[in-house]
């Protein structure tokens, strides 16, 4: 376990040294430039019949690779992510063998042997807890309630919500079975986008994506928590690549030009670069308006083995990739006993990037690039530049104490 937010600007390192500061503009430099500049992405909705299921594919054609998204709500949530070596392959849908008892094979993407990865993401559950009495930073953040299982939630028909010039689409939810009404106003959405050059969202946490990456933003909106201090969570299980599973580790950084008071940026890689990868900073929202002061903290569990019989039964993960026995699971959590939390607005916001290929590295905002060049121009100006550096960010630490 390990917590990703809050007083841990500690690592920050206070005084950088020049060596340091010419170090690290030598090695963020070229990372700046890695990944494919811009992919020709088509988004469409794969319609079945008689039983429609929402099945989005998303397909990214680079020069000489193409990417494949494959997002569908038929049992909870779950995204298969494939990368192929060739611009020519296609995803062939069997929906009669998709929707009977043993879908294996009803997935594929075409030809088999130009496949360089394959992995899936599955948004099992919604968890919630009473942190009432719970301590700062525990694990789990207090009592469970009982999770809700989101595959036994009913979806809208993202049909409706497909918005091509955005290259985004909605999945929208709520329990099926809702005896104490909880979501009779609420809802759960999963906001799939893509896109099709490299760039950064206008609202915070502001990741940077290339054209290889899709962005899911998950919302829970409007439902009733089960108390007063109730904290949301998912559950979250993917497919490992071997017999260990993929770790998620924290890259910490001194600029929090576009995240506000957010340092890190968390990672789980399927395998050494390139292959798959997630990424997120650590930070949830409680309002619409994404400002620091609706910001919330988010944890991560470690990922550990977890036997398929104890999760929800993803119908598009066995199609791609047969009966699978093993899968890695772990908990986001979001919010924190004390500060903003859902219970404000009723409203919790949080995003990630999927992608395949090498993760988006945020080279420096021009603020920091700044004190750098100052930092490197004379050697006499480089302790001053350390000293100014020093200077902003201690002026930054104080306006941010303010928060707690
Ligand atoms: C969504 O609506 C479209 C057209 O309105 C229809 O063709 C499709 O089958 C529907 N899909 C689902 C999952 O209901
Ligand atoms: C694919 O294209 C990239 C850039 O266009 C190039 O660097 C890479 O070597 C190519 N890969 C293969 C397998 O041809
Ligand atoms: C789809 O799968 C069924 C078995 O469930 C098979 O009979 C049928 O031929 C398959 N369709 C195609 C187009 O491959
Ligand atoms: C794609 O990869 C396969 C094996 O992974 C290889 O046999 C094939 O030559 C590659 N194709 C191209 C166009 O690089
Ligand atoms: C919290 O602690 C108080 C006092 O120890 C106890 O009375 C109360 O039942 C606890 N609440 C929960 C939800 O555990
Ligand atoms: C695309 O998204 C932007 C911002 O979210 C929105 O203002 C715009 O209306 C969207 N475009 C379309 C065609 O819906
Ligand atoms: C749902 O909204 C309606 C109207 O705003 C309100 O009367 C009702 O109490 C709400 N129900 C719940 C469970 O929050
Ligand atoms: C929640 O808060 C309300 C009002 O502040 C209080 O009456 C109620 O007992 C609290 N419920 C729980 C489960 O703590
Ligand atoms: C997530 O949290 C729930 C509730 O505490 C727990 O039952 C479940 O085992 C956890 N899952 C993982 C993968 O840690």
């Amino acid at each position: 376990m390990f917590r990703c937010w809050g007083p841990h600007w500690g690592w920050v390192p206070c005084a950088p040294t020049p060596w340091l500061l010419l170090s690290l503009l030598v090695c963020s430099a070229p990372f700046g430039l890695q990944g494919e500049e811009t992919r020709q992405v088509s988004m469409e909705v794969i319609s079945g019949w008689p039983n429609p299921q929402n099945l989005l594919h998303i397909r990214a054609v680079g020069s000489n690779s193409t990417l494949h998204y494959v997002w569908s709500s038929l049992g909870p949530p779950a995204v298969v992510l494939v990368a192929t070596n060739t611009t020519q392959s296609v995803l062939s849908v069997n929906w009669s063998l998709l929707l009977s008892p043993d879908p294996a094979g009803a997935l594929m993407v075409l030809p088999r042997s130009s496949i360089q990865f394959s992995s899936a993401l599955v948004f099992t559950r919604l968890l919630e807890f009473d942190s009432t009495n719970a301590s700062e930073g525990a694990q789990p953040p207090g009592k469970p309630y009982p999770p809700y299982s989101l595959a036994k939630f009913s979806w809208n028909n993202i049909t409706n919500s497909l918005d091509l010039a955005n290259l985004s689409a909605d999945f929208q939810g709520r329990p099926v079975d809702d005896p104490t009404g909880a979501f009779a106003n609420g809802t759960l959405t999963f906001k799939v986008q893509a896109f099709s050059r490299s760039g950064r969202p206008a609202q915070p946490p502001r990741l940077l994506h290339t054209a290889d990456v899709c962005q899911l933003e998950v919302a829970l909106v409007g439902a009733s928590p089960r108390g007063n201090h109730s904290l949301f969570g998912l559950e979250v299980a993917t497919l490992p690549q071997g017999p260990d599973c993929p770790s998620v580790n924290e890259r910490n950084s001194i600029d929090d030009e576009y995240a506000p008071a957010v340092f890190q940026l968390n990672q789980l890689l399927w395998g050494s670069s390139p292959s798959g990868f997630m990424q997120w900073r650590p930070v949830a929202f409680s309002e619409e308006e994404r400002a620091r002061e609706s910001a919330l903290p988010c944890q991560a569990s470690t990922l550990h083995s977890t036997l398929a019989s104890s999760l929800p039964h993803s119908p598009i993960v066995q199609a791609f990739f047969g009966s699978q026995n093993n899968f890695c699971a772990f908990n986001l959590t979001f919010g924190a006993p004390t500060g903003p939390g859902y219970w404000d607005q009723y409203y919790l916001c949080w995003s990630m990037l999927l992608g395949m290929g090498f993760p988006p590295v945020d080279i420096f905002s021009p603020l920091v690039l700044g004190i750098m060049a100052v930092a490197l121009g004379a050697p006499g100006l480089m302790f001053l530049g350390g000293g100014l550096f020093l200077l902003l960010r201690h002026r930054r630490y104080s306006k941010y104490q303010s928060i707690n």
